[in-house]
């Protein structure tokens, strides 16, 4: 039903098919909040044009780890390559550059509410990539018809569902082409009803060839669009794997105790 709402205009997909993706390493990556050790030596590879949803525990880092992708927070240790580049040093100019190569969508949405679902996605466009009103203009309406909502290109941010809000955001997330975008729980903000809108656009979004790194406890959605599932916990990866075998035949101990807890939240184990 969703998929005929909102299909991905083939001008987008060929947007992100024609551009380069980008491959994501990270490489015994280490982040310490004063004494607190969040991220403990973490390595992980994204392919272009893969899709890794992240899985674990409240706590166990999830955030810390795809934040530091596009330098939101700063590394400890370690280092994280983009193509081959590190990027732990970037500042200035470049650090922006990086940025507007990796889109960003959070929990919660951080949309203008005192400016129009049009206005949310030119503002970035003009005064941070320096595009003109015209142009903007054209690629928010583009967009916002992409993720279903052409017809509330004028609607206040403030006057919006959580789900069109989200919706707003992730077409946001994608108006300067990114070859990479982060999620961030994107749907755990939302009353149930308004989950599946947002996740049928992810999944389109999963389908256009853009690399997609997915932190969610959406564990259906997770096992669809996945090419791999990755789980942390206490801050180091515990499993990486094709989402069949994580669902079906987990190996840690500790993914197997987080997917009985999340699947089968009323009979999980009294040591959990
Ligand atoms: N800015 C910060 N300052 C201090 N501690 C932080 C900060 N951000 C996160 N933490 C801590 O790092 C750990 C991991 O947090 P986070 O990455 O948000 O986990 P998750 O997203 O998996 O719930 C938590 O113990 C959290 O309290
Ligand atoms: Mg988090």
């Amino acid at each position: 039903m969703f998929s005929a709402l909102f299909p991905l205009s083939a001008a987008t997909a060929a947007d992100f098919a024609q551009l380069r993706q980008p491959r994501v390493e990270l490489r015994n990556v280490v982040k310490q909040y004063d004494a607190h050790t969040v991220l403990n030596g973490v390595s992980l590879s994204v392919e272009p044009g893969e899709v890794v949803t992240i899985l674990g525990p409240s706590g166990s880092g999830k955030s810390t780890l795809i934040r530091l992708i596009n330098q939101l927070e700063s590394l400890s240790g370690g280092e994280i390559y983009i193509d081959d580049k590190p990027i732990g040093q970037l500042r200035g100019a470049a650090l922006r550059q990086l940025r507007s190569r990796i889109g960003f969508v959070f929990q919660q949405f951080n949309l203008y509410a005192h400016l129009t679902a049009l206005q949310n996605i030119t503002l970035a466009l003009e005064y941070v990539h320096g595009w003109n009103k015209t142009d903007a203009e054209r690629r928010a309406r583009e967009l916002l018809q992409q993720v279903g909502l052409e017809e509330k290109v004028d609607a206040y941010a403030a006057q919006l569902s959580g789900g069109q809000q989200q919706r707003v955001a992730i077409a946001r997330a994608l108006a300067s082409s990114p070859q990479i975008i982060l999620f961030d729980e994107p749907t755990s903000a939302l009353d149930p009803e308004m989950i599946g809108e947002v996740l049928q656009v992810m999944k389109n979004l999963a389908h256009s060839g853009i690399t997609m790194i997915v932190v969610t406890h959406e564990m259906h959605f997770a096992r669809e669009i996945a090419d791999r599932v990755v789980f942390i916990d206490g801050g180091e990866i515990l499993e990486v794997s094709p989402p069949e075998e994580f669902f079906t035949r987990p190996q840690h101990p500790r993914t197997q105790r987080f997917l009985k807890k999340v699947l089968d939240p009323l009979h999980q184990e009294s040591s959990l």
